[in-house]
């Protein structure tokens, strides 16, 4: 196997070292390729560059496998609890039972907010997006514990307070921006009852946790949990490398998240279904509105960088929206509209030519819908999802000694050199 690639460059060649992973995936190492050849690599949004070696997850996007740490999420998705898949992600392997037991009891001592903070929701206008919400208030975590990240022991502890608390801070900012009284987080739930507790119970309607929907929203953050170098969690290591704190990373780990062509997509999906359904918009012009160059318009939750086969977690995802729905006895026409234009869309040249397939967000947003959550709220759930992924990427870097400040260089095309014009001479 070639470990060596060959550039010729003004009459000389240059022998580049290549590294193989373990799935046989090849790169070449240009880390002194400027210094050997002069030259550096342009590549806007990094699609043929690696950023980094990770041991933690695997996709194959032509294939459409995903893997954590060696598990295939389909495994996951049918066995493991989300908790688990946490302790995985950051901890390289699925816990004991000795193990899982300290991690919960750490995760519920963890699980309460400072009082304080309270009055910082309370300032927020009412009709905050609440991703902004929760990425300002994980960095107000800092805030209120400074604790030095030196330690191994202090770092597992932010991590835990990161996992525990996340939770109870976004349900914080859904009650108190309906006006309604905070539901503090119970010491006798389970990591997602707990959460839909917080978020949904009442004092005059108690909250009656439905196995199956608990099970639809930890399977929902099982798929989520991580997915390599994208691009939220690209924004975690590239802010983490610059030795900043943990709470400052994942906040800016939030805000990449946020935008619509990444985990904002979840959100946008469900205001293109509602929109089609409102205005009765047949499936098809939507489809020729996404082929079409001159519209803007795009077929949020599908297309992907790496997958050029079907997301292997959208199919999981969609056999959710049919137990739940049925479980309910709910029917949904957005689902109905999404389902008519995957199959328009998947026998369409033009999709099928660009590999454009569903991904997770394309039906993520009707399981949520129908669990109840505001379509405002869905990217939140989205980052609560892939905040253990996030921690590990952010640890995996912290510990990994090819790993520095995360600086890209550039290609110059603006003006060369002229003198300053003093304002009198200027046109
Ligand atoms: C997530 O990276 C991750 O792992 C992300 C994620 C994770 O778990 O972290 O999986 C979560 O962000 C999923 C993606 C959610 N976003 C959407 O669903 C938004 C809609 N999708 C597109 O905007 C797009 O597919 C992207 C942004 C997801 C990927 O875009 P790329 O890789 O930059 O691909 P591209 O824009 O270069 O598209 C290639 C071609 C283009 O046509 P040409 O210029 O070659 O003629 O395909 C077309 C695009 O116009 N295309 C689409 C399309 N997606 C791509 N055309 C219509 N509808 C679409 N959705």
């Amino acid at each position: 196997m070639e470990d060596t690639a060959k550039i010729e460059f003004a009459g000389k060649t240059y022998e580049i070292p290549v590294i193989v992973g373990t799935e046989g995936e090849k790169a070449i190492d240009i880390q002194a390729l400027r210094q050997k050849t002069g030259l550096i690599t342009y590549d806007p949004g990094f699609g043929n560059t690696g950023s980094c070696k990770s041991a933690i997850t695997f996709m194959d996007g032509e294939k459409g496998i995903l893997r954590y740490r060696g598990i295939p999420i389909e495994e996951l998705a049918e066995f493991a609890t989300f908790k688990e898949t946490s302790y995985l992600l950051i901890n390289g392997k699925l816990p004991n039972q000795a193990e899982l037991n300290r991690f919960s009891v750490l995760l519920n001592d963890h699980s309460l907010v400072h009082e304080d903070m309270q009055h910082f929701y309370q300032s927020f206008p009412r009709a905050s997006h609440p991703m902004g919400i929760l990425s300002s208030m994980v960095n107000a975590l800092r805030s209120f514990y400074p604790e030095l990240q030196t330690m191994e022991e202090e770092i597992n502890i932010t991590v835990t307070r990161l996992l525990a608390k996340v939770r109870t801070m976004a349900a914080m900012s859904y009650k108190i921006s309906r006006g309604h009284r905070v539901i503090y987080p119970r010491p006798d739930l389970a990591y997602t009852a707990n959460f839909l507790n917080m978020m949904f119970d009442s004092p005059v309607r108690p909250y009656i946790i439905d196995n199956d929907v608990a099970r639809a929203l930890e399977v929902f953050w099982i798929l989520h949990a991580d997915h390599e170098q994208n691009c939220s969690t690209s924004a975690v290591r590239v802010v983490g490398s610059g030795r900043v704190n943990l709470y400052a990373a994942i906040s800016a780990g939030i805000s990449a998240l946020w935008g619509p062509l990444h985990g904002g997509a979840n959100q946008a999906v469900i205001e293109m279904l509602t929109q089609a359904y409102e205005k009765n918009i047949p499936v098809r012009r939507l489809v020729e509105r996404a082929k079409d160059k001159k519209d803007p318009f795009r077929l949020m939750g599908f297309g992907h960088r790496v997958y050029k086969a079907y997301d292997p977690r959208a199919k999981i995802i969609k056999k959710w929206c049919h137990t739940l729905l049925d479980k309910l006895r709910i029917s949904d026409p957005l689902l109905e509209i999404a389902m008519e234009l995957e199959e328009i869309a998947l026998k369409d040249d033009y999709f099928i030519q660009k590999h454009l397939y569903p991904n997770v967000d394309f039906y993520s947003g009707i399981v949520l819908r129908t669990i109840g959550f505001p379509t405002n709220m869905f990217t939140v759930l989205f980052a609560i999802g892939r905040l253990p992924g996030w921690i590990a990427q952010w640890k995996e870097s912290m510990d990994d000694p090819d790993w520095r400040l995360s600086r890209p260089r550039q290609i110059y095309i603006g003006s060369p050199q002229y003198d300053y014009i003093p304002v009198e001479k200027r046109d």
